[in-house]
């Protein structure tokens, strides 16, 4: 008998962020396969009658290849076995989702989807970013920095107003910050970068337009993490420290280092 496959949002990476939906599809299956940005650490208590494979995704390099990740899901259930894949975040949010559903569709497997709080919205949160807030910020676009966005999509992001948040975008901060001012985004405009989202070491760095890449030069800014652009960022606070706060320090450590 044809297993199944559940691929699972494991949202941000705080085991409590987890779905009631995610808990129950890791409690009945008998193999789950993980990243580091899922939350880990005590998959053996929350799978227990499952193998535990890590798949071991980090950026630039993909410890196993899509293609074979997919093959493994498709294999395991063919073998009549349930087999989730336990991501970061949302499966369909830069999480390479819909490619490992249509690879189930073609092998006949059935497949069923568990959404995750995506890091897109929740690590922004984390750093007390709304990424709306009335009279300040009536939309909000994610994108991807994996790589430097196109010059017309820069463009259009520069024109757009409201909030832009950047996943996968500390190493391509260069070409979007210059980008984005090129195309006329005033250089005052505020910049978060969160790192590290619900983690004890989460860290925020706040710098205008103008100062953001220095000052993640200076801070010595890593992956994962999140980039924030708009005014919205005024509102953050972290731990007992306001947004002006946070950019004071930013200002502070970039002064030392000149
Ligand atoms: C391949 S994308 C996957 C996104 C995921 N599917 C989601 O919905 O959150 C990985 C990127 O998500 C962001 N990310 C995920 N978890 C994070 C966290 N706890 N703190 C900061 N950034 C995080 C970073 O930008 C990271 O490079």
């Amino acid at each position: 008998m044809t297993g199944r496959v559940t691929l699972v949002g494991g949202g941000p990476g705080r085991e409590d962020l987890l779905t009631v939906a995610a808990l129950r599809a890791l409690g009945s299956a008998d193999v789950v396969l993980y990243d580091r940005l899922a939350p880990h650490s005590r998959l053996s208590e929350l799978a227990p009658d499952a193998e535990l494979v890590d798949v071991g995704k980090r950026p630039g390099h993909h410890a196993i290849p899509q293609s074979e990740i997919e093959a493994i899901l498709v294999g395991h259930a063919l073998a009549g076995r349930h087999a989730v894949r336990l991501k970061g975040g949302d499966p369909y949010v830069f999480g390479r989702g819909g490619e490992e559903v249509l690879a189930c569709h073609r092998a006949g497997v059935p497949v069923e989807v568990v959404p995750g709080v995506t890091s897109a919205v929740a690590v922004p949160g984390a750093a007390g970013i709304p990424l709306t807030h009335r009279g300040v910020s009536h939309l909000f676009t994610v994108v991807s920095g994996h790589a430097p966005l196109t010059d017309d999509e820069l463009h259009h992001l520069a024109g757009l107003g409201g909030t832009i948040v950047v996943l996968m975008g500390v190493n391509t901060l260069p070409m979007l910050a210059a980008g984005l001012a090129r195309h006329g985004m005033r250089a005052s405009m505020p910049v978060a970068i969160v790192e590290r989202g619900f983690r004890r070491d989460q860290r925020t760095t706040i710098a205008d337009l103008a100062g953001i890449v220095t000052a993640a030069g200076v801070a010595g800014v890593g992956s994962p993490a999140v980039v924030v652009v708009g005014e919205v960022v005024r509102l953050a606070h972290e731990g007992d420290q306001s947004a002006a706060q946070l950019m004071e320090r930013a200002a502070g450590f970039a002064a030392v280092a000149a």
